[in-house]
C-alpha cells in the first residue's frame, strides 16, 4: 500500500472541453500527486481531449465522457468546471460525503440563497448546502476550506479585488464606503462559446465597459470585504473587456482612515502575505504580462498624497489564479499536500 502522502490523488475535471477545464487539465498534468482519472463534457462527450485543444495532441488523448461515468468512478476530488446553475445541479444530485467537489462557478459563493436569486434571476436548487460551502479563497480561508466536503472557488475579478482589500479593511485602514474597483479582463474569462462581441472585429483594437451596476461579482465581492470589515462596505465594481486572451488587471481606489500613511498600508498588507507564496507585493504596478499562465497575484499599492486617494493595482491570470490555479491550490490544502504544488509556473512573458 502507498504511504499516506505518496498515493496519487485521482480527480476528474468535469466540464473539461472548456477554457477552465482544458486549464485543469495543463495544471494537473505538472502536479506530482495528482492523475486523471476521468475527463468529460457536455456536448463534446465522445470527443477526443486534444482534437478540442490540440496542445494536448500526443500527451492527453483521453475520450471525453459524458457525466453519467461519475457514478462509476472511484475518485478523491471532483472538479467541476461547468457553467453555473448546471453546476448546482449537478452537486444537488452529487453524494459529497463520497467525493470533495471544488466548484469553479458561482452557484456556491454567496451565502445567502434570496441574494443568490436576485443576481442570477433564478432559485437555487440546493440552498440547505449554501452554509457548508467554504469560500475558496485559499490565502484567506484555508482552516475552512482545509475540512469542507464543498470548495466554492472565488470568482476571477473577486480574486484580483478581495486579496489586495481584506488586509486593509481587517486592518480599519480604508474606509467602507466609495471603494472603486475598476477591473479589465481578457476575453478568456467569458468562456468558449462565441458571442457577437467576441468577434475578432468587435474585439481587436477596441475596448469597453460591460455590466455596469449589474455584474454578478458584485455581491460576491461585497460578501468577502463586508466579512473582513465586520460590517457592510459600499464599492463600486465596474468590469471592462480587454482585446487580449488571459489576464485580469484591477486599479482599485479607496479612501485611508485619518492618519493612515503608506507605512500603515506596506505593512498591513507585509503582514497578511510576505510568506504567501502566490502573493507578490510589488513596488511597481504589475502588469499582465508579469503573471500570464502563473499562480501569483502581483499587488502594488500608492497613497496619493495630492488626492487623498489610496491607489491599489492588482493582476492576476483569470484562467489560473482566477480559476484553475486556485481550484488546485484548494486541492492540495484539502489533501494536505505543499500548497504550491503542482503550480510551480512562473509567467509566460515575454
Ligand atoms: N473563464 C474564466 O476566466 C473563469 C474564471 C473563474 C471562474 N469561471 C467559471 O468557471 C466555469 C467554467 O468557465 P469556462 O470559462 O471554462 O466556461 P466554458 O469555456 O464555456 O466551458 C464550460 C464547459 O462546461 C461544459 N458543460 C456545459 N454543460 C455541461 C454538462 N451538462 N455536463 C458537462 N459539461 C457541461 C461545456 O461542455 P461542452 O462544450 O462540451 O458542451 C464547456 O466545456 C463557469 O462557471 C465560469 O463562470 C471562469
Amino acid at each position: 500500500m502507498d504511504e499516506p502522502g505518496e498515493r496519487r490523488l485521482k480527480v476528474a475535471v468535469v466540464g473539461a472541453s472548456g477554457y477552465t477545464g482544458s486549464e485543469l487539465v495543463r495544471i494537473l498534468l505538472g502536479h506530482p500527486q495528482a492523475e486523471f482519472a476521468l475527463l468529460t463534457a457536455g456536448s463534446n462527450a465522445g470527443r477526443c481531449f486534444s482534437e478540442l485543444h490540440p496542445q494536448f495532441r500526443g500527451v492527453v488523448d483521453t475520450v471525453l465522457a459524458d457525466n453519467t461515468a461519475l457514478a462509476d468512478a472511484e475518485l478523491d476530488y471532483i472538479f467541476l468546471a461547468l457553467p453555473h446553475r448546471v453546476s448546482m445541479d449537478f452537486v444537488a444530485g452529487h453524494d459529497l460525503e463520497r467525493t470533495p467537489v471544488i466548484d469553479l462557478s458561482g452557484d456556491f459563493r454567496l451565502a445567502d440563497a434570496a441574494t443568490y436569486e436576485d443576481w442570477y434571476e433564478h432559485a437555487h436548487s440546493c440552498p440547505a448546502l449554501l452554509d457548508s460551502a467554504a469560500y475558496g479563497m485559499s490565502e484567506l480561508n484555508r482552516e475552512r476550506i482545509r475540512d469542507a466536503r464543498l470548495v466554492a472557488n472565488p470568482g476571477c475579478y473577486p480574486t484580483s479585488a478581495i486579496l489586495p482589500l481584506t488586509p486593509l479593511l481587517s486592518a480599519g485602514l480604508i474606509e467602507t464606503v466609495g471603494i472603486i474597483i475598476d477591473s479589465k479582463s481578457g476575453v478568456s474569462g467569458a468562456g468558449n462559446k462565441p458571442k457577437p462581441n467576441l468577434h475578432f472585429p468587435q474585439l481587436h483594437g477596441n475596448f469597453s465597459a460591460y455590466g455596469l451596476a449589474t455584474h454578478r461579482h458584485t455581491p460576491e465581492i461585497e460578501q468577502a470585504l463586508g466579512r473582513a470589515a465586520g460590517g457592510d462596505v459600499a464599492l463600486q465594481f465596474t468590469p471592462h473587456l480587454l482585446p487580449v486572451s488571459r489576464g485580469i488587471l484591477s486599479t482599485i481606489y479607496a479612501r485611508p482612515k485619518h492618519g493612515v500613511d503608506q507605512q500603515a498600508i506596506d505593512d498591513a498588507l507585509a503582514e497578511a502575505y510576505s510568506t504567501e507564496q502566490f502573493i507578490r507585493l510589488r513596488k511597481a504596478p504589475p502588469s499582465l504580462a508579469d503573471v500570464r499562465g502563473s499562480n501569483f497575484c502581483d499587488i502594488h499599492a500608492k497613497l496619493d498624497g495630492r488626492s487623498g486617494n489610496l491607489i491599489i493595482v492588482s493582476a492576476i491570470d483569470n484562467l489560473v489564479k482566477g480559476a484553475a490555479g486556485q481550484a488546485v491550490q484548494n486541492m492540495n490544502i484539502m489533501a494536505g499536500l505543499p500548497e504550491g504544488s503542482g503550480l510551480g509556473q512562473v509567467a509566460l512573458s515575454p
